[in-house]
């Protein structure tokens, strides 16, 4: 993957986040998923006030492609941190989002996550290692 796809990643994934609804945590989360064919899907975190129903912005974005008739992924860009304020550290997807992403993703899937200055960038394999997977059954 180039630098220049990372960085466009990252960038739709923090113009993502300004979508989130989060007044319960007050933390804001942007994702961005690119197909296989190039195209890009994005969601960010919406909370409930019941607090179980709220979804991560990966799964808004993972689902909100699998929707559109996506089954091909080759990445995800994440960045999160407190509501209205500049990202300033790294937002590791949760074992929900993880394991939704072996439902549809591949081993060599890549994750970028981005602190508002590096850049971390994971397989899906390094994330969640010895997965349960629709291989499994
Ligand atoms: N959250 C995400 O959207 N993605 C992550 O990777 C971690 C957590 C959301 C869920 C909840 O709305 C808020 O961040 C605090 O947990």
């Amino acid at each position: 993957m180039t630098t220049e796809t990372v960085n466009m990643l990252i960038a739709k994934a923090i113009l993502a986040r300004e979508q989130s609804y989060c007044p319960y945590s007050n933390f804001s989360v942007g994702a961005s998923l690119l197909t296989d064919h190039g195209a890009v899907y994005t969601g960010s975190n919406i909370e409930s006030a019941s607090y179980t129903p709220t979804v991560c912005a990966e799964r808004v974005a993972i689902f909100s492609a699998v929707h559109a008739g996506e089954r091909s992924f080759s990445a995800i860009a994440i960045v999160g941190g407190k509501k209205d304020e500049f990202i300033s550290s790294f937002c590791a997807p949760c074992g929900v989002c993880r394991q939704v992403m072996a439902e549809f993703c591949s081993p060599d899937f890549t994750i970028i996550l981005f602190d508002g200055n590096e850049t971390k960038i994971y397989t899906l394999a390094e994330l969640l290692p010895e997965s349960f997977g629709p291989s499994s059954l």
